[in-house]
């Protein structure tokens, strides 16, 4: 470890994006690996709506590894985070700084600490999948940072240790999530179905649903399941693998009535897998509910599918429309349903707010003119608080190093996050 002992700080920082499942994963066949009972397939959301930024350090100086998200100190002695940190470590390799005069043996990771700084540019609480973003932006800048040459399917399988479904937020675009058959994991990986270009006319909307309800874990409520669910051993065995199938050849075909059909499907059978499960999990509340039913009767009134819907654990609704002309429509219904709380029509809507005008609303005068959606019974009730807010997205690439060191969440001499 050359340039002077213990004065120097080396980092790296990078940024990846969160996903959002179409087909589902639900249950783990080995909780400690993170295995599933089944493949899933999803969508990478754009990073500039929704994602991690991580910035990692090593340093002689610092006498212990320590983590802060969005500012404040988290520890890391959970087991996922180290499984994360030590499979990197495993992998480590020789890194030569010559500017700065560094030169890290491969021998040398195991005494060096880290210090992680990681921000979310979403809610971390919203339901979003931030520990997706999260752990896949750990594992693959702690890779650049040591200097591992291991390929991206190796990363997603040591990113799915620290959130199973981070394993799929390591690609962009449309991602599986392969279950694998060996009981050491080494072939539970992701791969990529078709990167975010293959079909960018699609276009996401997710409503942030208030919930005043604390939910239900993922690990925990997905523990549950298994133990307590027929359906789950049924869906897992029975139907899931001959969706991902047809899911497969829906995005290969970019067939938007099959991609629907499969998406809306899978997202309420994992439902009815909490359903099933005791005692019931409740994920959807009222909101959820209402967005379904006005999405399902604007489908059934077109006699083709419109529109996408899925749900993860929490309420949050996931709206995937085939292309802009549907997504503004899309919106006219949704704000004619739930309009602002606060009259503020540009904070009401999150990531690509063009959305806003291309549906011809802007001002809350727009919002108060909109005609009842048809094909909804009269009269259609009109909520406002139910929603916090929209986020217009699209799909994403994979993780990427950021270079502007200005970008950076350490300070390069003090090794401690910015502003601490
Ligand atoms: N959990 C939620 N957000 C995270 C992040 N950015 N990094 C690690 N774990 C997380």
């Amino acid at each position: 470890m050359a340039a002077e002992e213990g004065q120097w700080v080396l980092m790296a920082t990078g940024r990846s994006p969160t996903n959002i499942a179409v087909i589902k994963y639900w249950g783990k066949r080995d909780e400690a690996l993170i295995l599933p009972v089944n493949d899933s397939i999803s969508v990478t959301l754009d990073p500039d709506h929704l994602s991690a930024t991580t910035t990692v350090a090593v340093s002689p100086s610092f006498p212990s590894d320590r983590m802060w998200l969005n500012g404040k100190e988290i520890s890391l002695s959970g087991g996922r985070f180290q499984n994360c940190l030590r499979e990197i470590r495993k992998r480590a390799r020789d890194v030569e700084d010559e500017k700065k005069g560094i030169s890290i043996k491969k021998e040398d990771w195991d005494k060096l600490h880290v210090h992680i700084a990681s921000y979310n540019n979403f809610p971390t609480a919203a339901g979003l999948a931030s520990s997706a973003a999260g752990f896949a932006c750990l594992v693959f800048t702690l890779g650049k940072l040591m200097n591992v040459k291991e390929d991206y399917g190796e990363l997603s399988s040591i990113a799915r240790q620290g959130s199973g479904s981070a394993c799929r937020s390591i690609y962009g675009g449309f991602v599986k999530w392969c279950m694998g058959k060996n009981n050491d994991g080494s072939d539970s990986i992701a791969v990529q179905l078709a990167d975010e270009a293959h079909w960018n006319d699609l276009v996401i909307i997710i409503a942030v649903v208030s919930s005043k309800q604390k939910e239900t874990s993922s690990t925990s409520g997905m523990r549950d399941s298994v133990e307590t669910s027929p359906l789950l051993q049924y869906r897992a065995q029975t139907i899931v693998p001959n969706r991902v199938l047809k899911m497969e050849e829906a995005i290969k075909s970019r067939n938007f009535e099959s991609f629907a059909r499969l998406t809306c499907a899978d997202s309420n059978q994992f439902h009815a897998v909490c359903m099933d499960t005791s005692p019931p999990i409740f994920y959807m509340n009222d909101t959820s509910h209402r967005i379904i039913s006005l999405v399902e009767k604007w489908n059934q009134s077109e006699g083709t599918l419109q529109i996408a819907y899925t749900f993860d654990a929490g309420p949050n609704a996931v709206l995937i429309a085939p292309n802009r002309k549907n997504a503004t429509l899309l919106l006219q219904k949704l704000l004619y349903c739930f309009p602002p709380q606060h009259n503020d029509l540009s904070s009401y809507m999150v990531g690509d707010k063009s959305i806003l005008s291309d549906a011809g609303l802007n001002s809350m005068e727009d919002v108060e003119a909109l005609p009842a959606p048809a094909e909804m019974k009269t009269p259609t009730q009109k909520s406002k608080g139910d929603v916090s807010y929209f986020i217009c997205s699209k799909l994403g690439a994979g993780p990427k190093v950021i270079t502007e060191g200005t970008q950076a969440l350490i300070d390069s001499v003090t090794g401690l996050p910015k502003g601490v």
